[in-house]
């Protein structure tokens, strides 16, 4: 029988990939594959919170008794996580948000000529950072994919964006992190020594990570 320790808990997660159109056939997204955050989802409700799960395109099942909403862009992520903020307790962004969008969307397929092609790339804003200049009472978690420099990178990541928790991953390996059923991570908090969770399944990574949320 599972501990419904997130009894009357709203949490709110988000998971996969962000795709920006580049034109009507074209696309650039990245290799998540959503498992971790559908992890954390399905492990919330299980334990009796009340989950809202925002994702991009993945080939998973929906996890049960959460609430799926369903978004291609970062835009769009941002949109549906900003109008849910206010009414979670717990957010969790899992979700790899793409950096950039293709400027301007072309109406047709773009012909090749050729010649090279440039793409204009402009800036996506930190959906995250946003969330942590507004936090109230939210327990505000980050993930931060990583191929070096973990830690420094990790922690500069927290302070600026004012997180309660970052969840540091290793995407230099093949058996973690991005797309692997399993993942070990460091869970880096304000003031307090990096935790390591040892490799295990996401399951397993997810009611870790949610142990120490409900500690915090
Ligand atoms: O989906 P899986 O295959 O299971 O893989 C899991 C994972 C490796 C994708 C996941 O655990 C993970 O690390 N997700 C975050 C990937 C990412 O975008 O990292 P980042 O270091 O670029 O971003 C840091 C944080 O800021 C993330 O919480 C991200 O959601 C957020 N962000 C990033 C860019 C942006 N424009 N807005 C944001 O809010």
């Amino acid at each position: 029988e599972q501990k419904q320790d997130l009894n009357g808990i709203n949490v709110l997660i988000t998971a996969g990939p962000t795709v920006e159109e580049i034109d009507p056939v074209r696309y650039l997204t990245n290799r998540s594959s959503g498992k971790m955050g559908y992890s954390l989802a399905q492990e919330a409700a299980d334990r009796g919170a009340n989950v809202t799960l925002i994702s991009g395109p993945t080939k998973l099942a929906h996890p049960t008794n959460v609430t799926v909403i369903d978004i291609m862009s970062a835009k769009d992520l941002q949109q549906k996580v900003e109008s849910k903020f206010a009414q979670n307790d717990f957010v969790i962004m899992a979700a790899a948000v793409s950096d950039f969008h293709v400027k301007t969307i072309a109406d047709q397929k773009i012909k090749k000529n050729g010649k090279n092609l440039q793409l204009d790339l402009v800036a996506n804003p930190d959906i995250l950072a946003g969330l942590g200049r507004i936090k109230v009472h939210q327990r505000l978690v980050g993930f931060a994919a990583e191929t070096q420099n973990l830690l420094e990178n990790g922690n500069k990541k927290l302070k600026e964006k004012n997180l309660d928790m970052l969840v540091l991953n290793d995407v230099s390996r093949s058996d973690i992190g991005f797309n692997s059923s399993e993942n070990e991570v460091r869970l880096l908090q304000p003031e307090k020594e990096p935790k390591l969770l040892k490799k295990n399944t996401k399951e397993n990574i997810a009611n870790e990570i949610l142990d120490q949320l409900l500690i915090l």
